[in-house]
């Protein structure tokens, strides 16, 4: 595996395997790495004849009182990691390298941005539209990876490829989770033991409003109501919302008609932990 840190250095080997006639998969990570993101590179390997990933823990997504410094950094287990699945090239930039002095141009998916962890996060979603933006300018891949862990980003990011013209392909892959249903996260080791247990109540909720919309209840909000009661009983776990939108565009739905995305976010202590599912209303034909 080459590790490249470079924005020229990292361009000019995508674009050697692209005129080697090999099809590039990308899989940008901000690293301290689980089964979720080895699965985005699994996918990749499977779809693509060279697989680019890289880590950049990406200072202008996180605000002035997150966690951007604590953020967990383990490069060198991060390194073997990928080198086992298979990636072929990592870029790995400085803050420098990615954000020169001077650099003042963003990328903003309007409205999308907003909604969702953009109403708790104002700022996250137009640092992770740049970032990603810049990350596609450099790597040039023919498909990049995400994880529907992350559903609202997948959307933003679909609509700014859609809006700019940007000549990828995105691939979404199925959320990675613990054995007892806790979606993985890199936030997740930020937890205790009391706290690991609590955070179960993100997925029970989500299972909760799956089960009332599988018996027949389609009233976004009546079914919203039902997944909050849930935090009623972990008082040690702050809700910030458990919200139900159409996927595309997050905007909020009164009744499901074929699909809508349940997201929720709550916080444990200082730690906020998010997670969704796609509700579907099977078609009697
Ligand atoms: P990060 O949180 O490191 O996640 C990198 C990718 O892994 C994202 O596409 C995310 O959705 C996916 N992922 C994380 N946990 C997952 C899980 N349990 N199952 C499946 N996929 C999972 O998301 C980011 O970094 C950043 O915002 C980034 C896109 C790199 C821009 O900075």
């Amino acid at each position: 595996m080459n590790v490249l840190t470079t924005i020229e250095a990292m361009r000019s080997a995508s674009r050697a395997a692209k005129t080697a006639g090999k099809r590039v998969g990308f899989v940008p990570t901000m690293g301290a790495l689980h089964e979720g993101h080895l699965s985005l590179v699994r996918s990749a390997k499977a779809q693509c004849d060279v697989v680019a990933a890289s880590i950049f823990v990406n200072p202008t997504q996180f605000g002035p009182n997150e966690d951007f410094s604590k953020y967990p950094r383990a490069f060198e287990r991060d390194r073997e990691l990928f080198a086992k699945e298979g990636v072929e090239l990592l870029f790995a930039p400085a803050v420098e390298e990615m954000y020169p002095a001077g650099a003042v141009t963003y990328v903003t998916v309007e409205g999308m941005s907003e909604r969702l962890c953009g109403k708790s996060r104002p700022g996250h979603f137009r640092g992770v539209t740049t970032v990603v933006c810049k990350l596609f300018n450099i790597v040039e891949p023919d498909i990049a990876f995400f994880g529907q862990k992350d559903a609202a980003q997948v959307a933003i990011i679909r609509r700014m490829v859609r809006d700019l013209d940007i000549p990828v392909e995105i691939a979404v892959c199925p959320i990675v989770r613990e054995a007892d249903g806790l979606a993985m996260s890199s936030r997740n080791t930020y937890l205790d033991l009391q706290q690991r247990k609590a955070a179960l109540v993100l997925y029970r909720s989500l299972q909760k409003v799956k089960r009332e919309f599988e018996s027949g209840e389609s009233n976004a909000a009546k079914l919203a109501e039902q997944g909050r009661k849930l935090f009623a009983q972990e008082p040690s776990v702050r809700l910030d919302y458990l919200e139900i939108v159409a996927p595309d565009n997050l905007e909020a739905l009164d009744n499901i008609e074929s699909s809508a995305l349940v997201a929720v976010a709550a916080f444990l202590g200082a730690t906020r932990l998010i997670d969704n599912f796609i509700l579907l209303r099977k078609s009697v034909a």
